[in-house]
């Protein structure tokens, strides 16, 4: 497995050798004294020039990985960081009872991914939230403990820590405490998700507790303490992953889920593991592409559509038909992710077939310009606005990047806290296929691939994704459900086109998923001729009454130099620095 350079301060402490002992006085003061040196120019060097940009989508995530990094961390332990802020601050969109996927990039060009997915529990059962009739039970997948996979985020921490950090956990972990203990000012956000989610935190009194002000959404200007939280973190912290999946805090989990009705065993959390994958690679247009492999279907999806778009001359077209054959891509890449995708280790995915760049000839094969397509059921299967979730992009001026979305789902997640963990649990059963045909939260549907099944991790559309072009690296992914994907899409058309990242942020969304069969689009995503262009040719547009998404983006140009942008839909930081090595990485917490 990879492993990356040791810190200074680590690498310099074996060299208090057995050797020490034969030498005389003075040769041991010299000896100390160049040790010193080396040691103090180890820990100065990898300040003196290096940049990094991160954004994300709060201040104090994106402030708090540059305090790693200025603690000597690597760009991998400031991801750790900038994961463990954003549990603590921003818990209406991902935390370590949720999960995600994270892209790690060295600077040697390696990129790998760490899924931190969520899975069923082994207790889970395909029809658990039908009725006898096999309709669906409202609110089952999304509200309280049976709607909540077993956690994959404090899993994914630990290991990044571990496999590509260079400061200990512990130290990467120190301000996502700080935070949950000593509290800090929630946002609009934060409000707005509390009053859309407070019937179901209101029913989970360990949630009520930490999240309300008495029963109620706190008025502006609230602070937010989770002194349980603090401490769940602090038994990470200490022990690593046996921190979370054993012990106390397995304990009170499991304890919490059961005595509500939920239905997690000691079990469930003693197997989890988080896994490395090889992420999806796909070239396009003198790109290349990086994203997310199943579990997600972010990665499979964004190659199909560039594959089918590899086909076209896009110069060559209209502004009509470039927005219909964009339409096109989605509907078809759509219908292959609600029948092909599931969790890669429990189902056969055709991979090598979906990324075949021969493969896009055959989906394109009906595609006219002189008519929409149309969205027919799926083959019968013999087997919001979107602020919740959240992303985070960063670079370093070494060519480090990692790109990370995080997630419980829905605002708030399942909106149960089990008592004395702190810990939100998220509501990812959702994202299962209960029953084919049947559309989740998201309007999704799917069949036998992404059905519920013990221990099962569910598909998801988070979709983090580097770019490599000639000039430069690319490093961008946002929340929005079923419309991650999309948006990434356009998000990369734009760096074909040699935007830069305020513009991918920036740009104006439309997005279609194949059921239902519409084009979903912010205001002023089309010209009122496209629109015109658009309805002649038979495509259903849904005008959106807001906007959706909240990307986070950086790019690093050839020589170095970066940029960072944050979505104006939301709240984030982009931030680029020089960073200054202050303390010694081996300083506790
Ligand atoms: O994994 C998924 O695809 C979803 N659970 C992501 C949810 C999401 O992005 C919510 N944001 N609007």
């Amino acid at each position: 497995m990879p492993s990356t350079s040791r810190s200074p301060a680590r690498a310099a402490d074996p060299v208090s050798l057995p050797v020490k002992r034969r030498l005389e006085a003075p040769v041991r003061g010299l000896l100390r004294l160049v040790l010193l040196l080396a040691g103090l120019s180890l820990l100065v060097r990898p300040g003196a020039a290096r940049q990094a940009a991160i954004a994300s989508a709060h201040p104090l995530a994106t402030a708090a990985g540059f305090e790693t990094l200025a603690a000597g961390g690597n760009l991998f332990d400031a991801a750790v960081t900038v994961s463990a802020v954003l549990a603590v601050v921003q818990p209406e969109s991902s935390g370590l009872g949720g999960g995600g996927f994270w892209l790690l990039r060295r600077a040697d060009g390696r990129v790998s991914m760490i899924d931190g997915r969520e899975r069923a529990p082994l207790a889970a059962s395909a029809d658990m939230y039908l009725d006898a009739a096999g309709r669906p039970i409202p609110r089952r997948s999304l509200d309280g403990p049976l709607a909540a996979g077993i956690p994959g985020e404090p899993a994914a921490l630990a290991l990044i820590a571990r496999r590509y950090g260079r400061l200990p956990l512990a130290r990467s972990l120190a301000p996502a405490i700080r935070l949950a203990r000593d509290g800090f000012v929630v946002d609009e956000a934060y409000r707005r998700y509390a009053g859309f989610r407070r019937r179901a935190i209101a029913a989970s009194p360990g949630a009520a507790a930490q999240f309300l002000d008495h029963g109620e959404v706190p008025a502006a200007g609230w602070r937010l303490r989770q002194p349980d939280l603090a401490r769940t973190l602090e038994r990470l912290a200490a022990e690593g992953r046996d921190g979370f999946y054993a012990g106390k805090t397995a304990r009170l989990l499991v304890a919490g889920v059961r005595a509500a009705g939920g239905i997690w065993t000691g079990r469930d959390l003693a197997e989890y593991r988080a896994v490395e994958r090889a992420p999806i690679r796909v070239d396009y247009a003198g790109l290349r592409v990086f994203s997310a492999a199943p579990p997600s279907s972010g990665g499979v999806a964004l190659a199909e559509m560039l594959h089918m778009l590899d086909r076209f001359d896009l110069d060559a077209l209209t502004a009509v038909q470039r927005k219909h054959l964009l339409i096109e891509v989605m509907r078809r890449a759509y219908r292959d992710r609600a029948r092909f995708l599931g969790d890669p280790d429990q189902v056969a995915i055709p991979l090598k077939r979906l990324l075949d760049p021969a493969y896009a000839n055959s989906l394109i094969r009906d595609l006219s310009f002189g008519a929409a397509g149309r969205s027919r059921p799926l083959p019968p299967d013999p087997s919001g606005k979107g602020l919740d979730t959240t992303h985070f992009s960063m670079a370093d001026s070494e060519g480090n990047a990692v790109a990370a979305t995080l997630s419980i789902n829905y605002g708030f997640g399942s909106g149960f806290v089990p008592p004395g963990t702190g810990v939100l649990l998220n509501d990812e059963m959702d994202d299962f296929s209960m029953r084919p045909g049947v559309p989740n939260v998201y309007g999704l549907v799917g069949g036998r691939a992404n059905a519920i099944a013990p221990g099962r991790r569910m598909l998801s559309s988070m979709s983090p994704t580097l770019v490599e072009t000639p000039k430069g690296l690319g490093v961008l992914g946002t929340p929005g459900g079923s419309r991650i994907i999309t948006m990434v899409l356009l998000g990369i058309l734009d760096i074909a086109a040699g935007e830069g990242p305020d513009h991918w942020v920036r740009r104006r969304r439309f997005h279609h998923q194949y059921l239902p069969d519409e084009v979903q689009y912010e205001p002023g995503a089309f010209s009122a001729q496209e629109l015109r262009g658009l309805r002649l040719l038979g495509h259903r547009l849904r005008p959106l009454d807001d906007t959706y998404g909240d990307m986070q983006a950086v790019w690093r140009a050839k020589g170095g130099h970066l940029e960072a942008a944050s979505d104006p839909r939301g709240s984030g930081a982009a931030q680029v620095k020089t960073i200054r090595v202050s303390t010694s990485p081996s300083d506790g917490p």
